[in-house]
């Protein structure tokens, strides 16, 4: 990217968002009358997957009832309790309404949550692949950690790692379900976790240096595949609960990306300064947002529906795909069974069959060849080039996806014919 001289050094440095890059060009492909399947974006097509009609009502209500003032910066009072409710009852978190925070999408509290915590030059952890953090490390002048995960891991950062890393990390950040990789922590894994982190911060506290904080990203949270069941650190390890800060929204669990409302659960002690770092960012909710969502938040019942009607039309886009790429395996098409999200794994290891050296040359190609729209996982932060890819499921239909896995198999079929008949 070129400088500019009137700018800060920060802004000069600061990339943009790949996945967003490689999704307006796939957006242009389909203006101009393509066949392209859209599994690039995290979003949901609200054609596909509609918000809860409770919330879209109490929206227009709250209009309509005249709620178009400032809300408190810290969240109106009855969100901030319905929220703690479902935190208690959903995830085992209490931390009362004081210690929520609510903001406008997880995006904001997440920003808070490195300002909160974060000198420049402090460690932050993270997995690679993952959402977005390379960014955030940026933004923080921190020093990155990037712990990057395997196959074998299912790409998520283990306790050994973070281990091998621990008296370097300030902020340890977590997120499960995984965005990019749609796979899980499991109750051992993150229990193993935790007790590294709580090892590090006795030793710290008798040496009177800041511990490592865990900020655990669980947007996706609600949107689990059938045999597997999303784990809190609160529910594999209670001790680290001082240590925690969780981040949790609605863009994803229901649906609602462009309705903006995320929130952080932390012990309510460390709230007021974050509660002044929102409102000096003016990134509140909409009030009427804020009123709807109070209404449902409290709806435990209504809530666990719409959970499992959603996790039930997740879970039909992930059998196609998975049933139509199973029968690929021959031509280098493999995936890691998705565990939760709305993503899939799936490396296309064609640099044989194409005679291509980059993740990016493959992507062009299924783009171009296949009509098939996916971002690979450099977009995540992992840098080698080794045909993994992140399918999205938000945006198409079933439909889409069997023709577009219709595409792809014939495509693939040309390519390794040729490659073999060379
Ligand atoms: C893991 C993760 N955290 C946070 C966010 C941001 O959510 P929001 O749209 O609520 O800001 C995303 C969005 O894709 C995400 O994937």
């Amino acid at each position: 990217m070129s400088r500019d001289w009137r700018l800060s050094d920060m802004a000069n440095g600061m990339e943009r968002s790949r996945i967003l890059s490689i999704a307006a060009s796939v957006r242009e492909m389909i203006s101009q009358g393509k066949e392209v399947a859209p599994f690039t974006v995290g979003d949901f097509s609200p054609s596909q997957f509609d918000v809860p009609t409770i919330l879209t009502d109490g929206i227009i209500e709250s209009i309509e009832a005249g709620e178009t003032n400032y809300p408190p910066a810290a969240g109106l009072p009855e969100l901030r309790a319905s929220l703690s409710s479902w935190m208690k009852h959903r995830y085992d978190l209490d931390v009362g309404p004081n210690g929520i925070i609510v903001g406008s999408g997880a995006r904001p509290v997440l920003y808070a949550a490195f300002r909160l915590l974060l000198e420049p030059g402090d460690g932050l952890a993270h997995g690679v692949p993952a959402w977005n953090n390379h960014y955030y490390v940026h933004l923080n002048d921190a020093i990155d950690i990037p712990l990057a995960g395997t196959r074998e891991s299912r790409f998520l950062p283990t306790a050994s790692q973070i281990k091998e890393r621990i008296n370097e990390i300030r902020v340890l950040i977590l997120n499960s379900p995984l965005n990019p990789t749609g796979t899980c922590f499991r109750f051992d894994e993150l229990q193993s976790i935790c007790e590294v982190v709580l090892d590090e911060n006795k030793r710290r506290f008798s040496e009177n240096i800041k511990p490592v904080i865990l900020v655990y990203d669980q947007v996706y949270s609600t949107m689990t595949a059938p045999d597997v069941e999303h784990i809190h650190p609160v529910q594999a390890c209670p001790e680290i609960y001082p240590y925690t800060i969780t981040l949790d929204a609605i863009s994803k669990s229901l649906t609602g990306t462009g309705l903006r409302l995320g929130w952080m659960a932390l012990p309510p002690e460390l709230s007021p300064p974050v509660v002044a770092l929102i409102g000096h960012m003016g990134a509140w909710p909409a009030r009427p947002i804020q009123k709807a969502a109070a209404n449902l938040y409290a709806k435990h019942e209504s809530l666990e529906l719409y959970f499992e009607d959603l996790d039930e039309r997740i879970a039909k886009r992930m059998s196609i795909l998975q049933n139509r790429l199973s029968a690929l395996e021959k031509y280098g098409v493999h995936f890691v069974k998705p565990e939760g999200g709305i993503y899939l794994s799936t490396q296309f290891d064609l640099f044989e069959i194409l005679a291509v050296k980059t993740n990016e040359e493959i992507r062009k190609w299924l783009l171009d060849t296949a009509g098939v729209a996916i971002v690979p996982f450099q977009a995540f932060g992992l840098e080698e080039e080794s045909g993994w890819f992140r399918i999205s499921i938000g945006a198409v239909s079933t439909a889409d996806i069997d023709a577009a896995m219709d595409r792809l198999e014939g495509a693939l079929k040309s390519a390794y014919d040729y490659a073999h008949s060379a």
